[in-house]
């Protein structure tokens, strides 16, 4: 028995943050943007709104897609590296909201990586039949934790939330092969210090705006493109597959120029490279479960398709996953 993708769902704030609205904020410009990022747009929670909501929503149209009841989940694994709050878990505020009263529930902080990271994990525990439902949440509102006087990172970010329910599927389908990597040594290329018992959280970090992203966007672009990529080939590899063989490509959103330099080293068609930041902007841990299901939507996605997700993110961390639908 394979784990498989069963139902996928999103859900994005309302407010929508322009490049034009930027220009009024920093010195940028949408030309600037555009060329260098590919975005346009991007989805921004207002004040009083919080991560847990809109993955709620998500959660809810995957699980009623799968044709489960919440009370069916085993295991909620939600990635944020924007939680609602410290204690408890994002997943486990989540599990509340659903009614999924039998599931295990737990964040996983993978930053971008996050989404690879719960389907890597949920994937063998449903194949042992440990578990039967599980559902994966990646959920961010990046833009609470963005320095809106630094030009080099609020004009990436976004907030949203994607969703999928993962469960049994025969033999031949779903997950073909999975791998997720870390390597902590790229700490400072992208990391937000404050709020934490090392950093503190004090009236002063915050007045420093410790707790904002920091990022050094020239090394973080060059180590995601290789990593990517060499995932990419790895899973490929593993499941016997080449990329000749990829129906759809859908990498993590972080950069259009980071998208299509991963596509060229693959060799994968362009026209089978999913890409929507240019309405998103950089959803982090949101962005590929997002992906997958405005393509579920779309009808882009067609039974027996080989599907490729690769992450990259901070830490730094990066995944594969390839899957037939
Ligand atoms: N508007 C106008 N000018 C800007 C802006 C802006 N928003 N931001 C930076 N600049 C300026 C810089 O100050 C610099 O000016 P200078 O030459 O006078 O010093 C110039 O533009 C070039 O800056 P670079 O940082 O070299 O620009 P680059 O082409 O590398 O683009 C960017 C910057 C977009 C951050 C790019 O490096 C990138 O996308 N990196 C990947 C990081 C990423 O996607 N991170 C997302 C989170 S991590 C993840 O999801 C994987």
């Amino acid at each position: 028995m394979n784990a498989g993708i069963l139902g996928t769902g999103h859900s994005y704030p309302e407010g929508i943050l322009t490049n034009a609205d930027l220009e009024k904020i920093v010195e940028t410009s949408d030309d600037w943007i555009t060329t260098r990022t590919g975005i346009k747009q991007r989805r921004k929670a207002a004040p009083g709104e919080y991560t847990s909501q809109f993955a709620v929503r998500a959660s809810q149209e995957a699980i009623e897609r799968a044709g489960i009841d919440a009370g069916d989940i085993d295991l909620i694994l939600c990635a944020t590296v924007t939680p609602d709050q410290i204690l408890p878990s994002t997943a486990c505020l989540i599990q509340a909201q659903l009614g999924a009263h039998k599931a295990a529930a737990m964040d996983i902080v993978a930053a971008c990586s996050g989404f690879v990271y719960g389907v890597t994990i949920a994937n063998p525990m449903i194949r042992a039949g440990q578990i039967k439902y599980a559902l994966v949440i990646g959920a961010e509102l990046l833009t609470r934790y963005v320095d809106y006087t630094d030009r080099a990172t609020c004009v990436l970010f976004g907030d949203g939330a994607g969703a999928a329910v993962l469960g049994p599927v025969e033999d031949g389908r779903g997950i073909l092969a999975a791998r997720i990597r870390s390597d902590g040594r790229y700490e400072e290329q992208l990391f937000a210090p404050g709020g934490g018992t090392k950093g503190g959280f004090t009236a002063e970090t915050i007045a420093r705006g410790d707790h904002f992203f920091k990022m050094k966007g020239n090394e973080v672009f060059k180590v995601a493109v290789r990593s990517m990529s060499d995932i990419s080939k790895q899973v490929l590899c593993e499941a016997g597959l080449k990329t000749e063989d990829v129906n759809l490509f859908i990498p993590h959103q972080a950069n259009q120029r980071i998208t299509e330099a991963v596509a060229n080293m693959l060799k994968v068609d362009p026209a089978l490279v999913y890409s929507n930041i240019a309405q998103t902007g950089n959803t982090s841990s949101a962005s590929i479960p997002i992906c997958l299901d405005e393509c579920v939507e779309s009808g882009r996605v067609k039974k027996d398709d080989v599907i490729l997700m690769a992450s990259f993110g901070g830490g730094f961390t990066w995944g594969g996953v390839v899957m037939r639908w």
